[in-house]
């Protein structure tokens, strides 16, 4: 039987990694573990609960006690928050300019990769997101770091927010990704960096079954 490996991918906003994690995960019938939707749905509880975004401590108490669990559906993975379905609310550009301050907060990063680590002990999974090689599961038995050129991750991110039918200029959406990549790689704890034996990947120009074969041949 094939060793069921963890494989951990970060990499920065349009870089492809939730798109690549999904489809390597559907080919070697691994579990997803998408982490960018565990602050995502921490900080629509947050909204939702008008909980400050100046509050560290009660955004840490908000994370104590939300659940957050996820579920695959034909190859969709829904995203569960105290039993709801919030897969696209969690999406929403609001919410997306807000996690910021939820991500940033140490403490209550501790307990989000207490949750991590609990959902891919196993094996068998791959975790995506920004500090998964570094912090998350140091001793993945694979490692990937995906990136591409920054117009190439802005015209992706473009297009799939406009398949989505939201309405966002380029230009707004510029703006957007260049403050989440300073805020991920200054970020204290769980910064975005290649962790030293991780395999890199610059996807500018591949397509995404160039990329997946890629990762596969290294798995
Ligand atoms: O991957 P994403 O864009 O859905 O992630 C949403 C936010 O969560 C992103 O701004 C960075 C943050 N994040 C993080 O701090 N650590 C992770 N492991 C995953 C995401």
């Amino acid at each position: 039987m094939k060793k069921k490996y963890i494989i951990a991918i970060d990499g920065p906003v349009g870089s492809g990694k939730s798109t690549i994690a999904r489809m390597v995960a559907k080919r070697l019938n691994y579990i997803y573990v998408d982490t960018g939707a565990m602050y995502r749905a921490l900080t629509l509880k947050a909204l939702q609960t008008k909980t400050s975004m100046d509050d560290p401590q009660k955004l840490v108490e908000l994370a104590q006690t939300a659940d957050i669990k996820f579920k695959s559906e034909n190859n969709i993975l829904k995203v569960l928050l105290d039993s709801n379905d919030v897969t696209t609310q969690i999406r929403d550009p609001h919410v997306t300019r807000n996690v910021v301050h939820v991500a940033n907060i140490p403490e209550l990063r501790g307990i989000m990769v207490e949750r991590q680590r609990t959902l891919g002990k196993k094996g068998g999974v791959v975790v995506e997101g920004r500090d998964i090689a570094t912090v998350v599961f140091p001793k993945a038995q694979r490692k990937f770091f995906l990136d591409a050129s920054f117009e190439e991750r802005l015209e992706r991110r473009y297009k799939e927010l406009i398949s989505e039918g939201k309405n966002i200029s380029k230009e707004d959406l510029a703006e957007d990704i260049k403050i989440r990549d300073i805020s991920d790689k200054q970020r204290k704890v769980g910064a975005l960096k290649q962790a030293k034996d991780a395999i890199y990947l610059d996807t500018t120009g591949l397509n995404i079954d160039e990329v997946i074969e890629k990762v596969l041949s290294y798995v």
